[in-house]
């Protein structure tokens, strides 16, 4: 344990991360009970072991039927392979041309030449994208509700001086409920709609109306309690991801530059772009795998340990917590050459393409792994190029920060300030 390091730790939490492993290792403890897993072998292992190291139910969008309980591993995993019939690489693939325009006009109506506080923005074209995928015709009906769900996980995650127990309702929790409710029952009718009229859609709530051929029907219910966390999760980290990329693309002109004659090759009505000018974008998805390397949206990730268990020769006492932290993994001199350069070459196929597995782990790995990394990377894709093939970003000049980096919830630049000058 590095001294003073609980403080030490509140104070600045990606530096005490760094510090915790350089002085410590790669499995340390930051207080007792509570172990930081630094490095990629421990951390992919916390994330593999789901027995030792389960993870618990998210508490931002409960199930709101509360007489039946937590859903059981059976019906966990039927929920996730209807999930997956919708955002499988595939799925994706199929809907390229849905997404690249709402991309390319996020990019049309930044406006040039003054700062622009830019998160809003990109989370508000992300989430028009979200809602599209999963809602189709449906989503612009859905699209305030989604918005309402985003605020009340904000007010959710806000930090406060009392952990209360999980069941006390406090106004945050209750605004969560009432905004849970709301969607749900905007939602119910668009299900009764389709399933009576047999038009199940083919976005991503139609795949999950859809039996599978192991599981049968998803029951309404769980079709519903699923899609409130599943609607945030589509522009949330997203929009985290995206801040930081415009901002790495400010400042690396040149790379910037570099996406940009990729970009140049992207169809002029961005309606009808494939998966196959996706592919035509290699430096542009290596620049995004970079700064996702560099600014992992979600750097710790929370497991427990219910009973004792061994950690890369640590004995994890049972009723711990384990924080895996891709961030310094990812930061990590053995997996990285020179960790903390910008250096989006490095995610070109060649003999240095970082591939080890749990060497990257911005989208988490194992059983619960991101479901929608496929389609992050297609939108932040299509993002970055469209926004580099039209301008220069750039940091407002003067004495204040462009942005503040926040740690509690998730990296994020928070307050980020760009300003767009087109490019000539
Ligand atoms: C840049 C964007 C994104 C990043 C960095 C990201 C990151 C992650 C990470 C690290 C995890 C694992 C969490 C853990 O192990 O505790 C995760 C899980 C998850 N992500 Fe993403 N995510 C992104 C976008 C998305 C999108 C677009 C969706 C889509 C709908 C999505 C849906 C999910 C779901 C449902 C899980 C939970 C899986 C489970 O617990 O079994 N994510 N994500």
């Amino acid at each position: 344990m590095p001294e003073g390091s609980f403080a030490a730790w509140s104070r600045d939490r990606l530096a005490m991360a760094r510090r915790g492993a350089e002085e410590c290792g790669d499995v340390w403890q930051l207080e007792p009970g509570v172990y930081v897993a630094a490095a990629a072998e421990p951390c992919a292992a916390v994330l593999c072991r789901t027995q030792d190291f389960p993870k618990a139910p998210s508490p931002l969008f409960p199930p709101l039927r509360r007489s039946s309980g937590a859903p059981t591993a059976e019906e966990r995993a039927r929920a996730h392979a209807a999930r997956m019939r919708g955002l499988r690489a595939q799925a994706v693939a199929a809907r390229i041309g849905e997404i690249a325009p709402r991309t390319a006009r996020f990019a049309e109506r930044l406006p040039a030449g003054r700062d622009v506080e830019i998160l809003p923005a990109v989370r508000h074209t992300l989430a028009e994208i979200g809602t599209g995928y999963l809602f189709a015709e449906d989503a612009s009906a859905l699209l305030p509700y989604a918005a309402q769900l985003f605020l009340a996980r904000e007010v959710l995650v806000r930090p406060s001086r009392w952990v209360w127990p999980r069941w006390v309702p406090t106004p945050a929790r209750r605004f969560r409920t009432r905004q849970q409710v709301a969607f749900t029952d905007a939602l119910r009718p668009v299900v009764s709609r389709r399933r009576s009229s047999g038009r199940l859609g083919d976005d991503m709530l139609g795949q999950m109306l859809r039996p599978s051929p192991r599981y049968g029907l998803l029951p309404e219910e769980a079709v519903l309690d699923t899609l409130p966390g599943i609607t945030v999760a589509t522009f949330e980290t997203p929009a985290r991801a995206a801040g930081w990329i415009l901002l790495q693309l400010a400042r690396h002109p040149q790379e910037a530059d570099r996406v940009a004659t990729e970009a140049a090759g992207l169809p002029a009505d961005p309606a009808t772009t494939t998966n196959a000018h996706l592919g035509g974008l290699p430096y542009t998805r290596a620049l995004v795998n970079e700064v996702l390397r560099l600014y992992p949206p979600s750097w710790l990730l929370t497991r427990h340990a219910p009973r004792q268990t061994q950690l890369a020769g640590y004995t994890i006492d049972a009723g711990s917590t384990v924080l895996v932290c891709p961030y310094t993994v990812h930061r990590d001199a053995r997996e990285y050459s020179e960790p903390d350069r910008f250096q989006p070459e490095r995610w070109l196929d060649g003999p240095d393409s970082p591939a080890k597995p749990g060497a990257f782990l911005s989208f988490g790995t194992g059983p619960h792994g991101c479901e929608g990394s496929a389609l992050a990377m297609a939108m932040l894709t299509l993002l970055t190029a469209q926004t580099a093939r039209r301008c220069h970003l750039s940091e407002p000049p003067g004495p204040l920060p462009s942005h503040q980096v926040t740690t509690l919830e998730g990296l994020a630049p928070a307050g980020l300030r760009l300003r767009a000058t087109l490019r000539g």
